[in-house]
């Protein structure tokens, strides 16, 4: 499986949730492509064809992001509108993406009890992501559980730490799709009831 991580941070030097996510990626140059948005476009002028060609050799595309107001970082949503065409989605027989899979990666500033309802902000993260879901359900892509990082702004440094490898873990998981998992469980059992032995 090929995974490309889109990472979205407007100012990675300042960052300490994605810095050290990206410095964690970067140990798997194998398994994992990364594309630094603010990096390549400092001045927001995407190269198109570039990017849909990097999404077309991955199977499985992550935005990695911090939360900005309850959304993504601008340019991330400029990627989105830039690269995801409808002549290059839908031309091709509509197979541009179809079958990849999605995933997010997200830093959250707020606690993880202010993002419920009742809670100060009152809404959840998978409520809050529903636009990213809608748009993968449209496009054909398979839309996976996210990882998110709650307290970013306070969280000490050993909480950062320990996030890394499992944010790798997380994005690398074959086992991510919960269909694929429960069809490999309904496999086994069968095959065990036709097991006399
Ligand atoms: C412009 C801006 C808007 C933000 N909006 C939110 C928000 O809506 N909800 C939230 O929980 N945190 C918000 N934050 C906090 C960021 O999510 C937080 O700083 C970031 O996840 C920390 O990750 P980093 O260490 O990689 O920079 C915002 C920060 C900025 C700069």
């Amino acid at each position: 499986m090929r995974i490309l991580v889109i990472v979205a941070h407007p100012n990675i030097e300042q960052s300490r949730v994605n810095k050290r996510w990206l410095a964690e990626l970067r140990e798997y140059p194998d398994q994992i492509s990364v594309q630094e948005l603010y990096k390549a476009y400092p001045d927001y002028e995407i190269n198109v064809e570039n990017e849909q060609d990097l999404v077309a050799k991955h199977d499985r595309i992550v935005f990695q992001f911090p939360i900005q107001w309850y959304s993504m970082p601008a340019l991330l949503k400029k990627w989105l509108d830039d690269v995801f065409t409808t002549s290059w989605l839908f031309g091709a027989g509509g197979k541009a993406v179809a079958g990849k899979e999605l995933v997010l990666a997200m830093s959250i500033g707020g606690d993880e009890s202010s993002y419920q309802s009742g809670g100060l902000i009152g809404y959840t993260i998978s409520e809050l992501i529903r636009p990213f879901q809608a748009f993968a359900n449209q496009i054909g892509m398979t839309f996976l559980p996210h990882y998110k990082f709650y307290g970013a702004v306070k969280a000490k440094d050993d909480k950062i730490e320990n996030s890394a490898p499992h944010y790798v873990e997380h994005i690398s998981s074959p086992d991510l799709n919960p269909m694929i998992v429960r069809k490999r469980m309904l496999d086994e059992m069968s095959e065990a009831s036709s097991n006399p032995l």
